[in-house]
């Protein structure tokens, strides 16, 4: 019968999961986004949930379904995304940061489609709020991971970041290694705390979520 029983590891947790990408309006018709799918976030939100959690789902815009069951706060830009999670971070105990949040927004939207008048076009670029971080450095704060897609030297960057935003965790992904990363269905992960590393293998990001969860669950209960 426990077989047929949802998990109950997580319950009475409640979890903050940011997912997607994020798009930055640059007139009333374009944006600038990347290639988030939101697979990673969402894969986390289903295990969590799966484990008894109560989740909150952030998510810039994705085409994959949200769990049912998880509340779901649909946002477009980074701004927006920020506003959701400052407000929802105090009511929660573990926030997991897989949003691929754009860096920077265009410092002016155009209130008008952007004609094509001259041979280029200069948009200045200004930084967004960093989320996690602010977050991480909130009162009274969850329990802070943060994900890390690196192309190179990815323990370094990985631990770096983990520092400077007062993280409790970093999950980092090599992006540059072949079917793991950025609208893929599978991924690898390494995760850092202060003191220790656990590399999780190359498997579906629905296993490896699961992985994550066992982790985070364990460093949470320290
Ligand atoms: N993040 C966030 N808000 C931002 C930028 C990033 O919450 N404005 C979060 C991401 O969701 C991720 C972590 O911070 O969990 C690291 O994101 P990443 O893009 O790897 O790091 P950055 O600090 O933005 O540095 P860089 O892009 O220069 O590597
Ligand atoms: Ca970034």
């Amino acid at each position: 019968l426990q077989h047929f029983q949802a998990g109950s590891a997580l319950a009475g947790l409640k979890l903050l999961i940011t997912a997607g990408p994020t798009r930055e309006a640059l007139d009333p018709v374009r944006y600038l986004s990347n290639h988030s799918s939101g697979k990673m976030g969402y894969a986390i939100a289903e295990a969590a949930l799966a484990a008894g959690a109560e989740v909150t789902l952030i998510t810039g815009p994705v085409n994959i379904t949200a769990p049912s069951q998880a509340q779901t706060i649909a946002v477009c830009s980074a701004l927006e995304m920020h506003h959701a999670a400052m407000s929802q971070a105090p009511e929660h105990d573990i926030f997991i940061a897989c949003a691929a949040v754009a860096d920077y927004r265009p410092e002016t939207v155009a209130d008008n489609k952007i004609k094509k008048n001259d041979d280029g076009l200069v948009v200045k670029m200004i930084k967004n709020p960093d989320i996690l971080a602010d977050i991480a450095n909130s009162d009274p704060r969850p329990f802070c991971v943060g994900f890390a897609a690196e192309t190179q030297d990815v323990a370094h960057y990985a631990k770096g970041k983990l520092n400077r935003k007062n993280l409790d965790l970093i999950a980092a992904n090599d992006v540059a290694k072949a079917g793991q990363g950025f609208n893929t269905d599978n991924n690898a992960l390494t995760v850092f705390s202060k003191t220790q590393q656990f590399d999780i293998a190359f498997a579906s990001k629905a296993d490896v979520a699961k992985q994550l969860l066992n982790i985070i669950h364990q460093q949470y209960n320290k």
